[in-house]
């Protein structure tokens, strides 16, 4: 159901969830700090409720609201960065209520940068807000996946096809090194330069880093078997959904070749995994990334792509 932003902080003020476009995916909104609005937002998305949900917010006061200690790094990269694809973990306030946070003592926040989500929080305050996806199915790109998950029962704001198509990056700042928790846009070399401090680019199948509850759970993974592939095919299999990047020159219908456009592969990837099943593809392959391969987003798609590949 497609709403009006007028309908939509309506909603919210009232303690409903209502589901909004980001840069990065549609995020699932509640006030924060309504327990009930965000008891709701676990139980709309089957989410167990120790993994902890991001605050968005419009301005840098919500942030003092919310975080109790704000290191000089932070300035730095909002300054750098925000609005925009990064998300800080933080000591939390004590009035930031232990269901948002997962009981953690510390709090995950992020400025977006979208029109439409700039304007509900403005007039709403801080928002919590999942990926607005059922837990088991890919992060909406567009109002459709979200009206199609929640079979139109979840209201929808409009903000056509998010630009970027992956979550934000999670940067974790409560440890003397700074700690990328879940790779996205803005990567640690780009923090590195703004913060000059190194970076540590925590790998989330390590048994060590469980610091980002969210990296614990089994992620989305197509209905179709995800391979990587080392090269484009020499001819096309009718019965594969190809996501190339390399330039093949291969044409069909189930050949989806980006050449070189990284940012277009990672918009378009949860809306192909969702295209490749509902078209009943039995397997999915795409072409792997050389480690020569220099663009932003290489980290977060392959990321996204390993955990589609295994399943965790
Ligand atoms: O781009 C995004 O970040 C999207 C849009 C809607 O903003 N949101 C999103 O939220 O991806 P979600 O809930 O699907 O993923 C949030 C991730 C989870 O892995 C969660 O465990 C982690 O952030 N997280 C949240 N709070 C945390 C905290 N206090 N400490 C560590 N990790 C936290
Ligand atoms: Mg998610």
């Amino acid at each position: 159901m497609i709403i009006t932003i007028e309908k939509a902080v309506e909603l919210i003020k009232k303690g409903d969830v209502v589901a909004f476009p980001t840069e990065t995916v549609y995020g699932l909104g509640a006030d924060a700090y309504n327990l009930n609005a965000v008891q709701q937002t676990f139980r709309v998305k089957g989410r167990p409720s120790d993994n902890p949900l991001i605050v968005h917010i419009s301005r840098m006061s919500q942030l003092r609201e919310l975080a109790s200690e704000i290191p000089a790094e932070v300035q730095m990269l909002a300054d750098a960065f925000w609005p925009g694809p990064l998300t800080f973990v933080l000591k939390k306030q004590e009035s930031v209520p232990d269901i948002v946070t997962g009981g953690l003592d510390t709090v995950a926040v992020r400025m977006p940068n979208h029109p439409v989500a700039k304007n509900l929080i403005d007039q709403t305050g801080p928002l919590t807000a999942p990926s607005a996806n059922p837990s088991g199915r890919p992060s909406p790109t567009r109002t459709e996946h979200v009206e199609k998950d929640y079979s139109s029962q979840v209201p929808v704001l409009d903000g056509g096809h998010t630009e970027i198509g992956l979550e934000s990056t999670v940067l974790d700042l409560t440890t003397k090194s700074l700690k990328i928790l879940r790779p996205g846009a803005i990567t640690a070399e780009m923090i590195q330069k703004v913060v000059n401090k190194k970076v540590v680019d925590a790998d989330s199948t390590s048994t060590e880093n469980h610091k980002s509850p969210g990296t614990r759970y089994t992620h989305y993974k197509p209905d179709a078997v995800v391979e990587l592939i080392t090269e484009s095919p020499a001819s096309v299999d009718g019965s594969i959904y190809y996501l190339l990047h390399s330039g093949s020159g291969l044409s069909a219908e189930n050949v989806h070749d980006y050449s070189g456009d990284f940012s277009a592969l990672a918009r378009d990837l949860y809306d192909h995994f969702r295209t490749a099943d509902h078209l009943g593809y039995p397997k999915i392959q795409i072409e792997r990334f050389a480690a020569t391969e220099a663009h932003p987003l290489l980290s977060a798609l392959h990321n996204r792509i390993s955990k589609a590949v295994t399943g965790n």
